[in-house]
């Protein structure tokens, strides 16, 4: 029996709840805890440029709910949620946070906590139901409603496009392995424009394409739970070409505000020396961090996964797929560790971290010099105009008998810690504009449902009550330090 270290290290995106590991004992509530953490430093003791926005990030599936309210159409994480549900602890995101219908309260949870940048992502089964067609009017003002009172709080919308709730109509038409759906991507992100243009400063296209193609179309646990390396590569290269159609329609829409994207981008470090494993992981990482970057910046795939993209590559592709970005979102958590593994596709998958990091729950090692290792590689290979952290954080576990862990003094230091190498890299010369915590609240995190908790504001999960823990407020006080700051380098 391999430790549980080794055990936790397997985790990415959830995947420790694979079958696998179901009979594992329950993780305490915070890992990390057996490395006490020091006291939260001063939030004023942060400098960083005056253009630099801190914000909050979320997503609308996981934290909506409302599935059914006003025509909303059904998407492939309802399917994934319901006969059978698919997720590790049988929960569904039905009702997730109801922000639907309580988004005025979240978003005076944002402003009332000086908190000015949101990013947020509008689903696409609520404007189109059907993926494309007959728009769905109520859908659209749910947006609208959203939009002005943020506008009205004083806080900047960051719209994303796309974050995994594909409509389940495309779906049944082959979704991302259809290339199809990259066409219908740039339709909805013009109907976007459209409606919201006059109103949103920073459009981005995409979540995480290189997860959403692995996780959920090569490993399949994630929604549409597809597997195989054609899968994967097909979804791949479709959400890359989706990606550059909806950049060209969002800048021939005539929308006022900066486009980008967002992907996930990580360190890839095999799990020992062997060369089977040096190979591994160097294929993930032409998968993960190249397979989205490289064609984004440069309009090719890396050599090494270059033959699986092929034959969903059409001519022209290439100038398609390369868009000018006005600005790049990295999601950031942790190093990934790869191992040669002859049962899952490319023989590789997620392995053991020979490092003696501390964990989080969720088995997500907390490595923030990767933050620094990941921004400068980007910069001196892409050199995007600018970049900002647009997913960071931090999760507890189920609370134990002790109650919501409110006091959660954890993320507070893992928040430190990150902001601490993002400023090293700035200092080194990578062009950052801003910082986003995931997520302002506890909410659904796909495959493993409602079990891990990254909030800055914990949700009773009866009454639906939001709770703010102490990083709301010392977050809240950074932002208001930096706002304040009268001369900030
Ligand atoms: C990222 C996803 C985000 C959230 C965090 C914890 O991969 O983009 O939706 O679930 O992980």
């Amino acid at each position: 029996m391999p430790s549980l270290r080794s055990l936790l290290t397997l985790s990415r995106r959830g995947v420790f709840s694979l079958p696998a590991f179901a009979a594992m004992p329950a993780l305490a509530d915070n890992p990390a805890a057996q490395h006490p953490d020091p006291p939260p430093p001063d939030p004023a003791s942060f400098h960083f440029p005056r253009d630099f926005a801190f914000g909050v990030s979320s997503s609308a599936y996981q934290i909506e709910g409302a599935v059914h309210a006003d025509g909303r159409g059904t998407s492939i994480w309802d399917e994934f949620c319901h006969d059978p549900c698919r997720t590790s602890d049988g929960k569904n995101a039905d009702i997730a946070d109801d922000h639907y219908h309580r988004f005025a309260e979240d978003v005076d949870l944002i402003g009332d906590t000086d908190l000015r940048h949101y990013r947020f992502s509008i689903g696409w089964p609520r404007l189109f139901p059907e993926g494309g067609g007959k728009p769905n009017p109520k859908g659209f003002a749910f947006y609208d409603r959203l939009l002005d009172k943020l506008l009205a709080k004083g806080v900047t919308p960051w719209m994303t496009l796309y974050h995994w709730d594909l409509p389940q109509a495309l779906q049944e038409k082959g979704g991302w392995t259809n290339r199809d759906t990259a066409y219908r991507l740039a339709d909805y992100a013009a109907a976007a424009a459209r409606a919201y243009g006059d109103r949103v400063s920073n459009w981005l296209v995409m979540n995480e394409t290189a997860v959403h193609a692995y996780i959920g179309h090569g490993l399949g646990y994630h929604a549409p739970g597809l597997t195989g390396v054609d899968n994967w590569f097909s979804a791949l290269h479709h959400l890359n070409l989706g990606q550059g159609l909806a950049i060209q329609a969002l800048r021939a829409s005539g929308a006022k505000g900066r486009v980008g994207t967002v992907a996930a981008c990580e360190p890839v470090i095999p799990s020992s020396p062997a060369a089977q494993d040096v190979l591994a992981a160097q294929t993930l990482d032409a998968a993960w961090n190249g397979g989205v970057l490289q064609p984004l910046f440069e309009g090719t795939y890396p050599d090494l996964i270059a033959q699986y993209t092929a034959p969903h590559v059409r001519t022209g592709d290439k100038a398609l797929m390369a868009q000018p970005v006005d600005m790049l979102g990295i999601n950031y958590y942790s190093r990934l560790y790869i191992e040669h593994n002859p049962a899952r596709p490319l023989n590789l998958f997620f392995g053991p971290n020979k490092h003696p990091s501390p964990y989080y729950a969720g088995g997500w090692p907390i490595e923030p010099d990767g933050m620094y290792e990941i921004l400068t590689s980007i910069q001196n290979r892409y050199k995007p105009r600018e970049m900002f952290i647009s997913e960071n954080g931090y999760a507890t576990g189920t609370p134990d008998a002790s109650g919501v862990p409110l006091d959660d003094v954890s993320r507070i230091s893992y928040i430190t810690q990150h902001l601490h190498f993002l400023r090293k890299a700035m200092d080194a010369g990578v062009n950052m504009k801003g910082y986003f915590v995931w997520s302002l609240l506890d909410g659904f995190e796909w495959n493993d449902g409602m079990k891990w908790h990254f909030g800055l504001v914990t949700v009773d999960p009866v009454t639906l009550k939001r709770m703010p823990k102490r990083s709301y407020h010392w977050y809240g006080a950074v932002a208001r330090a930096h706002e304040n700051a009268s001369i900030q380098v």
